[in-house]
């Protein structure tokens, strides 16, 4: 079978969906927020107010997590709090607690 310009046009497309969705389909690898004692008052507030929770939460991570004498981040680091408002939690989730 001879394929036309217009059937490769659909093939372009098909393989360009499985593409997307092979992209956003792979696993979280970005390690999760520990479930420790320095981390744990972040679990209690992320029980009692889900996502809002959260957000309270992020304000308290550069308290530790900054690059002043806290525990500083990877070098590759996507952003620092001196970038603004971060959002830990879109990328560093909660782990499931029974
Ligand atoms: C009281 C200080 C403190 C605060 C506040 C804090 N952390 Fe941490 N964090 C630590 C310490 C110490 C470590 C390294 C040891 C450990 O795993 O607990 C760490 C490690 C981490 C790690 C790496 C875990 C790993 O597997 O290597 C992540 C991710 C993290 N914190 C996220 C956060 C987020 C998100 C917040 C805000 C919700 C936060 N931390 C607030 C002290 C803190
Ligand atoms: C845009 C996504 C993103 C945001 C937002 C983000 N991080 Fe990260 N973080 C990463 C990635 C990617 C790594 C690389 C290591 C990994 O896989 O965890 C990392 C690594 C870390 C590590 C080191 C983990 C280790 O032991 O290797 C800590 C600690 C950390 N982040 C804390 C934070 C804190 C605290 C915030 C909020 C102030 C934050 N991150 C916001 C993506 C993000």
């Amino acid at each position: 079978m001879k394929i036309a310009k217009k059937d490769w046009f659909f093939i372009i497309l098909i393989v360009a969906v499985l593409g997307i969705f092979f992209a956003i389909s792979g696993e979280v690898t970005t390690k999760k927020v520990p479930n420790d004692e320095q981390h744990k008052r972040f679990y209690a507030m992320v029980a009692a107010g889900g996502l809002d929770g959260m957000k309270e939460a992020d304000k308290h991570c550069p308290e530790c997590h900054n690059e002043t004498g806290g525990i500083p981040f990877p070098s590759k680091h996507p952003l620092k709090p001196k970038d603004g408002p971060m959002s830990c939690h879109l990328c560093h989730k909660y782990q499931a607690t029974k």
